[in-house]
């Protein structure tokens, strides 16, 4: 299974302005795991949740509803929910997403939100988020090379609207993947450790087809984390859910 890490570069430098342009890191790849899927699940480094596999072209949006979990773990340590759209079974690498990051530090967990275009630098998004907020991310695909991504706060049914953009940096989509994530993110091509978290659960997960089929996650491949030959999370699908336990 390909497993693009799309976090390996610095989040210091990535863009909190929402007009400037994310620092470009083209060699943001790490080797991809094997796939190790013998009993059904694939397993990789990074990367744990529902993914679909369809042929290029085929995707273009995807939605989940989640409740941001508390995480807990050694300071540094972190974990990532996000949607995406590709970074599984296209060639090239390209993949886009948009999340939110829990950061533990010495004062506490830190939130971000952010999307990113690999291989470009993720871009932070100016919206205060705490655990427990239930927010609704969705990516919505225009062509290739751009689309926009919106992150609403369902409390609140305030959002934020984002303009994607592959730019120079971005690699163009090939439409094949979609899929609802909790990650483990690369920084300067070194793996934060993985965070301990509260189930993650995306309510009312949902992607559409160019043909406007609705793909729900059940028939999607389940992917777990694995690290050091120890499974680090558990996955289960209906047709409306995703959902993320730390084991
Ligand atoms: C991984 O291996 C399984 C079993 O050998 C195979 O069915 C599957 O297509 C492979 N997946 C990828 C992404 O290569
Ligand atoms: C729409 O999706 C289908 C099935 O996934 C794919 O074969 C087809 O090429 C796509 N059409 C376009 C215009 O991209
Ligand atoms: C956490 O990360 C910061 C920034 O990279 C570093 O300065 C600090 O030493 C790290 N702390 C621990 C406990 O790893
Ligand atoms: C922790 O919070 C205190 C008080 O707000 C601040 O002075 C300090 O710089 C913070 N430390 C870190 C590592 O963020
Ligand atoms: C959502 O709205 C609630 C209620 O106003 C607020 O406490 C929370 O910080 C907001 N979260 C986000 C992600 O905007
Ligand atoms: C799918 O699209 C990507 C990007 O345009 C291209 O590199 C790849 O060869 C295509 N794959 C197939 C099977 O057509
Ligand atoms: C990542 O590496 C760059 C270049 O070596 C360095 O400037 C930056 O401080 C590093 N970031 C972190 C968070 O370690
Ligand atoms: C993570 O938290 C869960 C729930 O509290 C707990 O069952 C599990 O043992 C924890 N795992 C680690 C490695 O701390
Ligand atoms: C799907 O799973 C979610 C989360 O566990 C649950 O709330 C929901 O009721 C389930 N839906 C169905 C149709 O079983």
């Amino acid at each position: 299974m390909r497993f693009n890490s799309v976090f390996i570069s610095s989040f210091l430098l990535a863009s909190v302005a929402l007009t400037a342009r994310p620092r470009s890191l083209r060699l943001n790849l790490v080797e991809r795991p094997a796939n190790d899927s013998s009993d059904g699940i694939e397993y990789g480094d990074n990367w744990a949740g529902a993914v679909w596999h369809q042929a290029n072209g085929t995707f273009e949006s995807v939605t989940g509803t989640v409740t941001v979990p508390d995480v807990w773990g050694p300071t540094n340590s972190s974990a990532t929910v996000a949607v995406g759209i590709d970074g599984d079974t296209c060639p090239n690498f390209a993949m886009v997403q948009v999340g939110v990051k829990a950061t533990v530090t010495s004062n506490g967990t830190n939130y971000q939100a952010w999307h990113s275009w690999s291989p470009a630098d993720w871009v932070l998004v100016d919206i205060a988020i705490f655990a427990r907020n239930v927010i609704k991310l969705t990516l919505t695909i225009s062509d290739a090379t751009s689309g926009f991504a919106i992150i609403e706060n369902v409390s609140t049914g305030q959002s934020v609207r984002q303009q994607l953009q592959a730019g120079r940096s971005g690699y163009p989509l090939c439409q094949q993947n979609a899929e609802w994530l909790l990650e483990d993110f690369f920084l300067n091509y070194t793996q934060v450790p993985l965070s301990n978290f509260s189930m993650v659960t995306f309510t009312d997960a949902k992607a559409v087809g160019n043909d406007s089929r609705i793909y729900t996650p059940q028939g999607a491949i389940i992917s777990d984390i694995k690290q050091d030959g120890q499974v680090l999370t558990s996955v289960s699908v209906n047709d409306s859910s995703v959902t993320i336990n730390h084991v």
